[in-house]
């Protein structure tokens, strides 16, 4: 696949190959994912070597379930109040455009995960950061698309270049502000128990209180680039599987409504959802994986490879070849997913019988490897929460005038969104 004259992806649409490349060290390639280092900084996605590990070390703790565990009502909280957007938009009977609204309920979310800040962003577009980080996540795409915006100096001349400074320095702000903020409220409570008495561990305390095995701390840019990494990776991804996944549930009542009535026998006449319920969800977690599967919010990943590589069947790369995994021709090989109707959505393909025997990279939506998605489990809680709530209020039905048309703008969107009829159920 070549992009612009220049460069060429050597693509990659077979688990064997995958399952070789993700097992190595190599570094991201410098095309796709430098447009995102002005905002996002080296944070754990771009970061390679010696500094990655470090920094993967000090955030796992970040991801264990008891941190997990109370963002279940915060991930709660944030879906009802794009529920009761929804109620109001119905009443004139059109379909809604969904992406734009999930992808507000999760940038709340994280918002309220990572920084326990409450902004509203759902009903009150005029918070500047949020309408920033809105706005940095369009022009990265639009970066990528216009080709003579590679060049730098094309780019940071240009009108769209200015704008994209000027919205890079309210979220740096931002999470400047927030970051101070939180280190003089941690000055005299350095530990996790302390905290935790007081109110829910967020992401920002983790980052704060991380210290490698030699006591050292992370740097002020290294905890920027880090807070504004997980807003990127942690609102759009999920914004985007959320949605396909109410995409496929709309074309497929039967098994929408399995899942309705999976999460009615959980939760009974109960309003709300809690973390011991997300694991008792299998027809509904089989669906979000099929979902995934079909649309994966990440479709493909690139690496350059450091040195040269042999692959089992004896093909060779030299090294500084830039290969991009394609994620979703994976997802779509008929060599692997040997069913011919490889195409249709069908969850018991995740059923525990169908799952073993099959290639471990046959299905590959977090990545996998050392430098596989490290907020997986939140994402699968959000999806979880997000599709349990929405089902207990709605039924959705596809709009035949306007289906989505899939296009990849890093993540996996739609050209003309997301449209759904959504018919009250409670
Ligand atoms: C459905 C939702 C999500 C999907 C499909 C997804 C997918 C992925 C994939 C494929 C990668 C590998 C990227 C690469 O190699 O270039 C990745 C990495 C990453 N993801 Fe996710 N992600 C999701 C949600 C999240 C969330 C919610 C967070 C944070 C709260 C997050 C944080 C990250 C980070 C920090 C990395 C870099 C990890 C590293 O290199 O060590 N992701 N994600």
């Amino acid at each position: 696949m070549w992009f612009g004259s220049f460069s060429a992806f050597l693509v990659i649409t077979d688990p064997d190959y995958a399952k070789v490349l993700l097992g190595r060290g190599d570094p991201k390639d410098n095309i796709s994912y430098k447009h995102l280092v002005p905002w996002i900084g080296n944070g754990l996605l771009i970061l390679h070597g010696p500094k990655w590990h470090q920094h993967r070390k000090l955030l796992t703790p970040g991801f264990h379930y008891d941190v997990l565990k109370p963002y279940v009502a915060l991930m709660a909280e944030s879906t009802n109040v794009m529920l009761d957007k929804w109620d109001k938009l119905i009443a004139d009977g059109r379909p809604v455009e969904l992406f734009e609204h999930v992808s507000l309920m999760t940038l709340d979310s994280i918002m309220k995960c990572a920084f326990s800040c409450h902004s509203d962003c759902q009903t009150n577009r005029k918070n500047t950061y949020i309408q920033a980080v809105y706005d940095l996540c369009h022009m990265v795409d639009q970066r990528l698309r216009i080709f003579p915006y590679h060049n730098d100096i094309i780019y940071w001349l240009s009108p769209h270049g200015f704008q994209f400074r000027k919205a890079c320095r309210i979220a740096h702000d931002h999470t400047d502000k927030v970051i101070q903020e939180r280190k003089e409220s941690l000055k005299d409570e350095r530990e996790f128990e302390k905290i935790q008495k007081k109110r829910h561990l967020d992401f920002l305390d983790i980052l704060l209180c991380a210290k490698d095995e030699n006591g050292a701390a992370l740097s002020d840019e290294d905890l920027r680039a880090e807070v504004d990494t997980f807003m990127f990776e942690g609102h759009d991804t999920t914004a985007s599987g959320i949605s396909w996944l109410f995409y496929c549930l709309a074309t497929h009542p039967e098994h929408q409504q399995r899942c309705r009535e999976e999460i009615q026998g959980i939760l009974g006449d109960r309003e709300t959802i809690r973390w011991e319920d997300l694991g008792k969800m299998p027809y509904s977690t089989m669906c979000i994986k099929e979902s995934l599967r079909l649309y994966p919010p990440v479709p493909g990943v690139s690496r350059q490879l450091s040195k040269p590589i042999t692959f089992p069947d004896g093909r060779t790369l030299p090294e500084g070849s830039v290969t991009a995994i394609s994620i979703y021709l994976i997802h779509r090989n008929p060599k692997v997913w040997k069913d011919p109707l490889f195409q249709v959505f069908d969850p018991l393909r995740f059923s525990p019988e169908n799952v073993s025997g099959r290639h471990s990279h046959a299905f590959l939506p977090f990545s996998a490897g050392m430098r596989n998605c490290i907020g997986q489990q939140f994402a699968m809680n959000e999806m979880k929460v997000a599709l349990a709530l929405t089902l207990l209020r709605f039924e959705l039905l596809p709009d035949p005038a306007t289906p989505p048309l899939k296009i990849t703008r890093i993540i996996l969107r739609s050209k003309n969104g997301i449209h759904l009829y959504l018919k009250k159920i409670r």
